[in-house]
């Protein structure tokens, strides 16, 4: 019996990861098709998967694909700090309740979008939250300061808060920085600059030793 029940509820799990990718789907293609398009297409970068997401099948994380990818990629929760994100979730719950600012091209975007209520918003916001960036805590590394921290501190601030090196092991941090490369990359594409003359480039070589040289030990 209970074998049964676990079919079933395998089963059930299924058909709901299902739909959640058909709806990830049609949002997708609404505000890719729309005229729009290339605008929503360059707010957020492309690459985190609804899988990818910290604790995949909790409440929080299949909030965050239903409602967070209507107008704009997947947002990761690692990309701010806790204390940025009830400000920036407020900003998008008042657009998705046709109140936020970007009038007319949001008045068009929003035939179809779906709003979050009190709780859902609530749970939203708690997820994002408990799965935010770490801070550093600049006084535990003297280093960073010094010419042996400059390219990390400058390179990993631009976007987010300065990471802390103990979120990951030393083995780990080569593909994150790799993936921060292209998430760079994205962006200067999407913005168009090319790199100006004695414009800081990213020293990898560099901030993987630092990261390194701080990481979490490996278990
Ligand atoms: C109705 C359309 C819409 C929906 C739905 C939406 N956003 Fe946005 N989002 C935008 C627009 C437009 C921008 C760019 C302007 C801005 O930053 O306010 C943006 C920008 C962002 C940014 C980048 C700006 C920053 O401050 O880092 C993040 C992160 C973000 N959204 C997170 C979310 C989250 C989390 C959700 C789900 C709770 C969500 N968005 C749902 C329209 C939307
Ligand atoms: C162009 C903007 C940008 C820059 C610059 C940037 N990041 Fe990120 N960072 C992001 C975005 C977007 C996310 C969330 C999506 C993801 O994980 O790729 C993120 C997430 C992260 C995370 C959480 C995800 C994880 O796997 O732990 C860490 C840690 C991180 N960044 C470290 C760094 C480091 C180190 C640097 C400097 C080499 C850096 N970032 C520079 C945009 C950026």
């Amino acid at each position: 019996m209970r074998q049964v029940l676990a079919g079933v509820g395998l089963l059930l799990a299924l058909c709901d990861a299902a739909i959640a990718d058909q709806g990830m789907e049609d949002s997708r293609r609404r505000w890719s098709e729309s005229p729009h398009g290339p605008m929503l297409e360059r707010i957020l970068p492309p690459g985190v998967e609804a899988a990818q997401l910290p604790s995949p099948d909790s409440p929080g994380a299949r909030l965050t694909t239903r409602y967070c990818v209507q107008c704009h990629n997947l947002p990761s929760p690692a990309m701010h700090h806790a204390e940025k994100w009830p400000g920036i979730v407020d900003r998008m719950v008042l657009r998705m309740r046709g109140r936020g600012n970007m009038g007319k091209l949001m008045s068009e975007m929003m035939a179809g979008v779906k709003a979050p209520g009190e709780f859902e918003a609530r749970a939203l916001l708690a997820y994002l939250k408990r799965n935010a960036q770490q801070r550093l805590d600049a006084k535990a590394y003297p280093e960073l300061g010094q010419p042996a921290g400059e390219a990390f501190r400058i390179a990993c601030r631009q976007c987010h808060t300065l990471p802390d090196p103990k979120r990951h092991s030393a083995s780990e941090w080569p593909a994150v920085v790799t993936r921060m490369q292209r998430n760079m990359e994205w962006m200067n594409r999407v913005v168009g600059t090319r790199p100006v003359q004695g414009e800081p480039q990213l020293r990898v070589e560099e901030i993987n030793a630092f990261l390194a040289r701080y990481a979490r030990k490996a278990d």
